[in-house]
Order: C-alpha cells, then sequence, then structure tokens
C-alpha cells in the first residue's frame, strides 16, 4: 500500500513539474470550442482564452482577492486533470423533455502563499463554463474583495446591455457597441422606484453580443448561489468585460464564504447565430441536478388570472384606507371603497378562471400594511397572516376549493426581509392550510438591512432560502424583483418563475417597454430563466378607468398571444381584466389553449431586437404552437412546417394581426382563421409593426 501511494505521489510530482509554466486546453466533444489556460511566467497570475470555431472569442485574467489573501498571482500550477461527462437527464417542466449534458473538463490546481485554489473549466459545443474552487485548507473563511475574472473581446461587438444597477434589473435594453456603452442616461429613469446605478460603464450579466461575422456570444453566471451576482465592468477602450462583483454591507467586502467553497459558474454562450444562443441548455447544465426529495407531482406548470392589472391602471387599489395613518392596523380605518382584492371581487376571479380553465388566482392588496409600503424604507410593513376585514379567506378558500382553482398567495415584502423572514414559517402554513400551493414574492423598495442590495450576497442567501423553505411547504414560488436568475430551476424547480427583468407593468404607468423588448429578453434575461413577464393584455390603451392615463401597451394583441410561445415560462398569467376577455372571447381562446409545458421547441428563426419566430410542441402530445414577433417594424415571415410529424393532418388556427394592425396606432384587429397544414408545408405570415401571429396546430 505505501509503495502504491509512493507511485501516486511520484507521479502527481511528475504531472506538477511538466504543468509549471506551460499552456493547457482542452476542447468540446465536437472540438468547435476550446480552451486554453496557462500562468503568466513571472507573476504567476492565471489566465485562458475561450476559442470558437477556430477564432479567440474571450480571454484574460482569472482569480479573487480577499481580505489578507490574494488568490489572482504568485501561483505554481501543481497540476491539471482532465474529465469528461456525457449525460442525458429530465428536467421537472421546461423547454424541452430531455437534455443533454455534453463537455469535456480541465481543472487547474494552483497554489500560493494564500492557500489552494483550483479552476475547472468545461467546454461544451456551444459554450464555457468556469468556476473557481477551494478546497478545503488551513485558510477557513475568505471574505472576497474583488474578482479579476476578465472578458476581453477581439473587436468591438454589438452588444445588448442594461446598466449595472445594484438594486434593479428592470431596464429597457440599450444596442450599442461594447466601446458606446455608457450608463449615464439610465440614471434620470423615473419609473423604477429603487435603483442604484454608481458606475457608468458597469453592465449587468447576461450580455450578449453579435460579432461582425455574426457569431453571437453571451457572457452570464450559473447555479447563484452564497456569492454576489456577477455584473461587469466595461473598458470601452480596451473592449474588456472585468467582473464587478455586488458589494455589501461590510466596507469593501464583496462575499463572506467559509471554505471550502466553490463559486457559482462564469459561462460563455457561444453561437454561430441567434437561434443557438436560446436553444443552448447551457446555463441548466451547469446548475446542480433537484435537491427537492420525493414526490415531485406537487410541482405544475400553471396559467393563472388575478387581481393584478386592475391596480396598475387604477381601477382599484393595493390599500383598503388610502393614505389613513395604518402603522397599526385595525378595523376602526374607514375604507376607501377601492379596495381590489375584496371577497366578491375575489371570486369573480375565481368565477373567471373555472370558466376558462386557468389553474390559479393571484390576490394582491389581500393583507394588512399596503397603507405604508410604498418607499418608506421601513421594516414590519406587512403581515402574511393578516387579511384585510373585506377579504374573507376561509370562505373563499371554501369557494376556491369548490371551483377547482387555486389561490395564488401574494407576498409584497417592501424588501424588508428581516420581517419576511421572521413570518416565512406562519406565512407558509397559513398557506397550506387554505390550500394555496403557489407564492408571489416581491421586494420593492430599498432593502433592510441598510448596506445590502437586491444583488449583493446576502439577499441572494435570502432568495435561495425562500426556494428551499417554500419546497418544504411543498409550495412553487414567483419571486418579482429578486436577482435575474442563473438556472436554479434546476436545482428548486418548484421556483417556477421570477421577473427580474422590466415586465409588462411598466407598460400600464411609464415610458412603456418598446416594441423591441420582447425580442431582446429571451436572449439575456430569459437565459438565465423564466420570467413572470405576464402577457395578454386586450385592452390596449390603458385609460379604461382613468382617463388621465395616456399610456398604451407597445404591442398588437395578435402580439400579446404570441408571447406565450416567445417568452419562455412554466407561469404564464393572462394579465388582463376578465370583462376585456369577454369581450374578445374568440381571440381568448387562444390563451385557453396555449400550454405552459412543452417536450420540444425549435426557434425557426431569430435576430436579437428584430424578430423571433418559436415552435414548441406540448407536453405528451403531438400539438405544436407558433410564436412569432416583430419589433416596431413589420415583417414577412414564411414558417417551414418540416418539424410537424409525416402523414398526419393538422388543423392550424392562426391568430394574426388583422386588416391595418400597426402597434400604435391601430393595435387591435386580429384576423383568426383555421386552415388543414401537413408537414413541410410552408406558411407565410404578415406581422405588422409592432406585431406578432400565434398558431396553435393541433391534431389527433
Ligand atoms: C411590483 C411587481 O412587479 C408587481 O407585479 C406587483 O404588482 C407590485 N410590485 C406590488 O407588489
Ligand atoms: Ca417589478
Amino acid at each position: 500500500m505505501k509503495k502504491y501511494l509512493l507511485l501516486i505521489a511520484g507521479m502527481l510530482c511528475l504531472i506538477a513539474v511538466r504543468a509549471q509554466n506551460s499552456l493547457r486546453s482542452v476542447y468540446s466533444p465536437d472540438k468547435s470550442v476550446k480552451i486554453v489556460v496557462g500562468l503568466t511566467p513571472k507573476t504567476g497570475e492565471p489566465f485562458y482564452t475561450a476559442w470558437f470555431a477556430g477564432k479567440p472569442i474571450s480571454s484574460g485574467k482569472l482569480g479573487l482577492k480577499g481580505k489578507g489573501a490574494d488568490f489572482s498571482q504568485g501561483f505554481s500550477w501543481k497540476q491539471t486533470r482532465t474529465a469528461g461527462s456525457d449525460q442525458t437527464w429530465k428536467p421537472v417542466w421546461g423547454e424541452v423533455a430531455t437534455i443533454r449534458d455534453h463537455y469535456k473538463e480541465l481543472t487547474m490546481y494552483l497554489e500560493n502563499g494564500s492557500g489552494k485554489m483550483n479552476i475547472r473549466f468545461r467546454a461544451y459545443n456551444n459554450g464555457v463554463g468556469f468556476r473557481y474552487e477551494f478546497p478545503d485548507q488551513p485558510l477557513k473563511e475568505l471574505a472576497v474583495t474583488d474578482e479579476v475574472t476578465q472578458f476581453t473581446m477581439t473587436a468591438d461587438h454589438t452588444a445588448w446591455w442594461i446598466p449595472g444597477d445594484w438594486d434593479s434589473n428592470e431596464h429597457v435594453y440599450t444596442t450599442s457597441k461594447i466601446s458606446a456603452i455608457d450608463c449615464s442616461s439610465y440614471a434620470k429613469e423615473t419609473a423604477i422606484s429603487t435603483k442604484h446605478i454608481v458606475q457608468m460603464k458597469a453592465v449587468q450579466t447576461p450580455i450578449t453580443m453579435r460579432t461582425a461575422n455574426g457569431t453571437h456570444i453571451s457572457i452570464a453566471e450559473a447555479g447563484l448561489v452564497d456569492f454576489s451576482a456577477l455584473h461587469l465592468e466595461a473598458d470601452t477602450k480596451e473592449l474588456t468585460f472585468k467582473a464587478n462583483l455586488i458589494p455589501s454591507a461590510i466596507p469593501d467586502v464583496k462575499s463572506v464564504n467559509k471554505l471550502p467553497f466553490n463559486t457559482p459558474w462564469r459561462a460563455i454562450f457561444l453561437s454561430k447565430d441567434a437561434a443557438g444562443i436560446l436553444n443552448s441548455k447551457l446555463i441548466l447544465n451547469l446548475n446542480e441536478p433537484c435537491k427537492i426529495e420525493g414526490d415531485l407531482s406537487w410541482i405544475k406548470p400553471q396559467k393563472y388570472v388575478g387581481i393584478w392589472w386592475e391596480m396598475h391602471i387604477n381601477k382599484s387599489t393595493w390599500d383598503y384606507a388610502g393614505s389613513q395613518d395604518a402603522s397599526s392596523f385595525n378595523s376602526v380605518l374607514k375604507p376607501t371603497g377601492k379596495h381590489g382584492a375584496t371577497t366578491e371581487n375575489t371570486k369573480k376571479y375565481i368565477d373567471f378562471a373555472a370558466k376558462h380553465g386557468f389553474d390559479g388566482v393571484l390576490v394582491e392588496g389581500w393583507n394588512v400594511g399596503w397603507e405604508n409600503w410604498f418607499g418608506k424604507w421601513k421594516d414590519e410593513v406587512f403581515d402574511f397572516t393578516k387579511p384585510y376585514p373585506d377579504y374573507n379567506i376561509d370562505e373563499l378558500a371554501r369557494y376556491a376549493k369548490e371551483k377547482g382553482v387555486k389561490i395564488i398567495m401574494h407576498h409584497e415584502t417592501s424588501a424588508a426581509v428581516p420581517s419576511y423572514e421572521r413570518q416565512m414559517n406562519d406565512a407558509y402554513a397559513y398557506m397550506n392550510k387554505y390550500g394555496m400551493n403557489s407564492v408571489k414574492t416581491g421586494y420593492v423598495g430599498k432593502i433592510i438591512p441598510k448596506g445590502e442590495w437586491h444583488d449583493g450576497q446576502w439577499m441572494v442567501n435570502h432568495y435561495v432560502r425562500v426556494a428551499e423553505r417554500t419546497a418544504q411547504y411543498k409550495i412553487m414560488l414567483d419571486a418579482h424583483e429578486p436577482v435575474r436568475p442563473s438556472g436554479l430551476q434546476r436545482t428548486w424547480p418548484n421556483w417556477l418563475a421570477c421577473e427580474a427583468a422590466r415586465g409588462q407593468e411598466f407598460n400600464a404607468w411609464s415610458t412603456g417597454n418598446p416594441p423591441e423588448h420582447e425580442t431582446i429578453l429571451p436572449f439575456t434575461r430569459i437565459l438565465g430563466g423564466p420570467m413572470d413577464y405576464t402577457p395578454g393584455i386586450f385592452q390596449i390603451h390603458v385609460n379604461q378607468f382613468d382617463p388621465n392615463k395616456k399610456e398604451q401597451v407597445h404591442t398588437t394583441v395578435a402580439k400579446q398571444l404570441a408571447l406565450y410561445v416567445t417568452l419562455y415560462s412554466p407561469l404564464q398569467m393572462a394579465a388582463d381584466l376578465p370583462e376585456n376577455y369577454e369581450k374578445r372571447l374568440d381571440v381568448f381562446q387562444f390563451i385557453k389553449d396555449v400550454p405552459v409545458d412543452w417536450s420540444d421547441t425549435k426557434i425557426l428563426e431569430a435576430s436579437i431586437g428584430d424578430y423571433i419566430t418559436t415552435a414548441r410542441r406540448q407536453k405528451g402530445t403531438q400539438n405544436w404552437f407558433i410564436g412569432s414577433i416583430t419589433d416596431e417594424n413589420a415583417r414577412d415571415v414564411s414558417i417551414k412546417l418540416n418539424f410537424l410529424q409525416a402523414g398526419k393532418v393538422y388543423e392550424a388556427t392562426i391568430y394574426e394581426d388583422g386588416p391595418g394592425a400597426d402597434w400604435e396606432k391601430n393595435p387591435y384587429p386580429v384576423n383568426i382563421r383555421k386552415i388543414q397544414v401537413r408537414k413541410g408545408q410552408v406558411l407565410p405570415l404578415k406581422l405588422a409593426a409592432g406585431g406578432g401571429c400565434a398558431i396553435s396546430l393541433t391534431t389527433k
């Protein structure tokens, strides 16, 4: 045995000597991606270059700096190891039924005066992942002050980005050259209640780019757990992005980690075209498998309606008592009569959901606290087990059960996180008691405790804690205003969706979302995970109840239907009011029919910021659904139906922009027609400016 160990030790020494100061590389399984790594000769700084299709794409320094410890230089290279994996796994829900996880791996084992650090690289055919690993060693804790990781681009690519706001991701995207990145105009945005933009050249991830020859690159993050979010600081002259970790309340410290630990993955999507970015499962593959044990049948993709849009368009309010001081709520307060979450109104939504086959009814404004919530930065605003006096929760739980509908719980925390943490168990037990199995959380406001940020480590840990805790109570989760997702839905599939971007609501009370917005989201924010965008607005002008409201949703009605296919989510809202759907039941039929779980997905064509056409096969059937959307330009589309099953006749119901449709001047016309189609046929479509088309293809 001793001899054997000596032999191994001897071999390891040999490898170590060979590895010193030399380059090492690893190719992806089909060799299209290559990663070369090394240490700079004198200073011992780790670096990498990622290649795609024979060309260098991204390169730079690697490492972390900490208080009293420096893991960015002075390294000697102990050894490297290569490995590989080819496995197929099944997500609990998703865009496809099975996912192949196929990569080659190379790990650098490094050591310097501060200790040991490994850098693990994975080369996929469509991208790169790498992370820092800190094995067990004398150092017990690392207070990270900086991550030196760089992504130096080889030319001034076109980039789609939002500012590196520490507190919000609810921004309109900018399309610019890397050299033109400048966030100063974002600082003027007034519709976002909480934002913190202090670095004028910092951007969020994922940031997606297109090179002059059409190669698409996206820099992203996977598996963000117990670390602060990865933003990037752009050096617009050197065309370099440097890791920019969001600070914490501890001066100069970005993240505090007990050893052993691994950082989240840094990921680079690589594709010869835009569609390849959307087809990539890189982020999911870099995440840990499902951690929820036992039966998972309680996790269900779902469609819902809710008492929600009516508050955003001033039909009703979240609060019960208006501006009366309700710091200690009691029923002496006088109701304003505008409260939305009443027993009667909720029953109306439950009836509508039951009649049209929706799974859930979201009710916002049901609990005490809303008189005090907005912009006050105070703790203990909400009570998550105390309904307003006009919301009879016992009766509504009974009624919803009778109608076969679930009430979706709403927990607006106003970012008073300690207060939410104190109430979490009671709040989830309360949901269990009333048969509610989904919660929408919200974090509008500046974070309590002071000094923490929506994208910092402290909050990252909170969001994950909520996912874990809700799973313990068999509750599904939809988080609004969290850090943008990084694929954790693989590990916590009860975490159905997040907002974490500029959603539909901005169309109700701000300059809104430009028509191109929904053609950018899938290439950026949604790469990390599903978005609760809340499509389905039919009443495009939002002055229905408040004549002073001048806003309109920047869309045609047909485009609203198409979004159910192009914006993937296992949780989709039909966001408009029941009365607006009742007026157009023929158009509403598509929202009733469209599934929220899929066996297969085909991106038929895509150009970031311009258009996307997506076809998806309903899970467990041969039915397909197509969504096609465009930006502010009208567009002719030819859809080749070569994905249909051979030999079958499909009934296609086409919901297209009607005569004269235009997002700005005439958003309402929808033409509905039915035709029979077969595999191989070509379907020509016309999309209006800011328009879209939705198609259901059913077969027996
Ligand atoms: C912002 C959320 O995004 C929105 O959906 C919600 O209605 C409000 N906060 C109130 O919680
Ligand atoms: Ca929001």
